[in-house]
């Protein structure tokens, strides 16, 4: 480790020459003389770590660094509030920069295992974290419910912190604490969330568009609203014993996909690069004749006629019931193993408690009931002006920000094509190519912020924060990126490519990602 007194290797580490001062601050005295008022924000409490001194699931610190807590009062009364952490890495780890990390599901807790993979990066980010406005004991510890109450959703200003404001909230006063204690601003922020956070990475683009220069939207849920109803329409679709997609039922369909569509991309990986390019007829699954859908032992030979519907509905996505208009995109090819979520666990966990809590305020409300038609646009006025944020003017972000998306074909919570429309709304918004500032990586065989459950084999983890940096502070957009850390052990790497643009074997070893070129 450096001398902390080493000015010239401050220097020489840091992004932009610095004055420092020698010392690090003692954290156990810092922080409560930090004027947060301004920000109407009240310092809590401060903390030093060392190396190891922190396990968020496993994942150790590796730096030291000094924690301080404080809260945010915020809504109407100025009642609500928000708590967050900053991590203060020692000056000589220290790289003049702030890292923001999002929230999962319905929040209510700081995502410590994000915060420690950011400080541990060797980025040398500050990092901060918040609990999205509200504790968990406001969401039901995110064990959403049909027929529980879940506080936080009759709360307004809770909502809209939630997702909207969870970020911005607390940015001000965490940037402040960053400034108190290296003496002077961060020259660059940067957000990372996925999920929920991915939404709420959107919002900051939209909402608050000055804060962040970069920014990481995951497996974003940014049709918030609209996603819950894909959630709804895939567990109706499949809630009879008739509709009902058993894991061997999906294992079949999927099998049958790839048989037909793996060799598309020129390799041999039970993987498809590109679901879109799949012509596949599901028709082709259809039972016929004297054949069972399933023998006795249990192995699956086709599709009976309701499951046939049940699977087509769930790529097609949930419908208006009066014009067909579409309201949510569907599933893709290659995704079906990892539907089982869609089949009442996700709508039983996020859509019927905001249908109950925030639309209709009535816990007994049936969501069977739910119109498909006249009952969309009362979603939109109560639940989405407050959970949404899909506007494509992001004019303000645009002029000095850049932001990276990353989305997994076989995310078992979103349907995967949502990030592609939204992509193409945005060139059409900006009338043509917004690579300038904003690009996707979509994610073969990837799931939801992370690895899917039936692609062991496939990195899951993906390196958008280095790139993200690199195209901020010293303009290379990125063109690929690296995805490593397969879930299966192995040392597998592949190539991810900015969309439109999908990964093409060349030469070499198939597991090796520099064998690959985006075209
Ligand atoms: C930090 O301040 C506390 C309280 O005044 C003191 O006990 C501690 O020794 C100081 N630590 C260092 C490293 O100076
Ligand atoms: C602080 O809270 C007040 C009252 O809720 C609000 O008007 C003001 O904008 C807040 N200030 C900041 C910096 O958020
Ligand atoms: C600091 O405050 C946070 C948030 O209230 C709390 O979770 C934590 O236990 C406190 N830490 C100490 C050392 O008091
Ligand atoms: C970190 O926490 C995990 C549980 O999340 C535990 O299994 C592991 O032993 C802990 N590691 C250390 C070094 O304490
Ligand atoms: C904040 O104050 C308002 C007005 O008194 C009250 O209705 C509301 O329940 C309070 N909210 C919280 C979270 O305490
Ligand atoms: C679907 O099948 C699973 C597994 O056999 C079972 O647990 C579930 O209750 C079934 N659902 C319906 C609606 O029949
Ligand atoms: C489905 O396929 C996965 C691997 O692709 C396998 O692990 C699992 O056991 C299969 N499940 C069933 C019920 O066939
Ligand atoms: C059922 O018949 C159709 C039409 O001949 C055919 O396309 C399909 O492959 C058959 N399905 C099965 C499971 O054999
Ligand atoms: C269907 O109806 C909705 C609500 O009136 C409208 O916004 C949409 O444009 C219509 N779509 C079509 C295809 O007519
Ligand atoms: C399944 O959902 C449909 C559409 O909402 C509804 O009409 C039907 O009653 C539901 N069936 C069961 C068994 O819940
Ligand atoms: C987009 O937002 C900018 C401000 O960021 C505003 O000046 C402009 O009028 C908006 N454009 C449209 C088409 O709404
Ligand atoms: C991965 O492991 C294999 C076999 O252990 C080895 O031959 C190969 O060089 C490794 N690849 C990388 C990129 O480390």
């Amino acid at each position: 480790m450096k001398p902390y007194t080493s000015v010239a290797c401050l220097l020489a580490s840091s992004v932009t020459a610095l004055v420092l001062p020698y010392s690090t601050p003692n954290c156990s005295t810092f922080g409560s003389s930090a004027s947060l008022r301004q920000y109407n924000a009240t310092f809590l409490n401060a903390t030093h770590y060392g190396p190891r001194g922190v396990n968020a699931s496993g994942l150790l610190n590796t730096v030291s660094f000094c924690e301080v807590y404080a809260s945010v009062a915020y809504g109407p009364y100025g009642n609500d509030s928000l708590v967050f952490a900053v991590w203060l890495p020692e000056y000589v780890q220290y790289e003049n920069r702030f890292m923001a990390v999002g929230n999962g599901g319905m929040a209510g807790t700081i995502d410590y295992l994000n915060m420690i993979t950011q400080l541990n990066s060797g980025l040398g980010f500050a990092v901060a974290g918040g609990n999205g406005g509200h504790l968990a004991s406001a969401n039901n510890g995110g064990g959403g419910a049909p027929g529980v109450y879940i506080p936080y959703l009759h709360d307004q200003a809770q909502v809209t912190a939630w997702i909207h404001d969870a970020i911005s909230l607390f940015t001000p006063a965490a940037k402040a604490l960053v400034n108190s204690y290296y003496g002077q601003n961060a020259r660059y922020a940067y957000y990372d969330g996925c999920s929920t956070g991915g939404a709420q990475g959107f919002a900051l683009a939209q909402y608050h568009p000055d804060l962040f220069d970069g920014i990481v939207a995951s497996s974003p849920g940014n049709w918030y609203s609209h996603l819950a109803l894909s959630f709804l329409w895939n567990a109706q679709q499949t809630n009879t014993s008739a509709t009902n997609l058993t894991q061997p039922i999906l294992n079949f369909t999927k099998q049958a996909v790839l048989n037909a569509c793996d060799t598309l991309d020129g390799v041999q990986d039970q993987l498809l690069e590109d679901p879109l390019s799949c012509k596949f007829d599901i028709n082709s699954l259809a039972c016929n004749g004297s054949v069972p859908a399933a023998s006795s032992s249990g192995v699956i030979n086709c599709l009976t006629s309701t499951q046939l519907s049940a699977v087509k509905a769930i790529y097609a996505g949930p419908v208006r019931s009066d014009n067909g208009s579409q309201l949510y995109p569907g599933f893709s090819f290659g995704s079906e193993n990892e539907w089982l979520y869609q089949e009442g666990l996700l709508s039983n966990a996020f859509s019927v408690p905001i249908l109950q809590n925030l639309v209709f305020n009535n816990l007994q409300y049936n969501s069977n009931t739910f119109n498909w038609a006249s009952d969309v646009g009362l979603l939109d006025a109560r639940a989405g002006t407050l959970i949404d944020e899909i506007s494509l003017n992001l004019t303000a972000f645009r002029s000095h920000g850049k932001m990276l998306t990353t989305q997994g074909w076989a995310d078992q919570y979103n349907a995967a094509t949502w990030p592609i429309e939204h992509l193409e709304q945005l060139e059409t918004f900006f009338g043509g190519d917004v690579s300038d500032f904003y690009e996707l990586f979509m994610v073969p065989g990837g799931g939801h912020c992370g690895g899917a459950a039936d692609y062991a084999s496939v990195p899951a983890t993906y390196h958008t924060v280095p790139a993200l940096v690199a195209w901020v502070e010293r303009g290379f957009k990125p063109f690929s990126l690296l995805s490593t850390n397969p879930p299966d052990g192995s040392n597998r790497t592949r190539k991810l490519c900015a969309w439109p643009s999908t990964a093409r074997y060349v030469q070499g070893n198939v597991s090796d990602w520099t064998s690959y070129v985006c075209e």
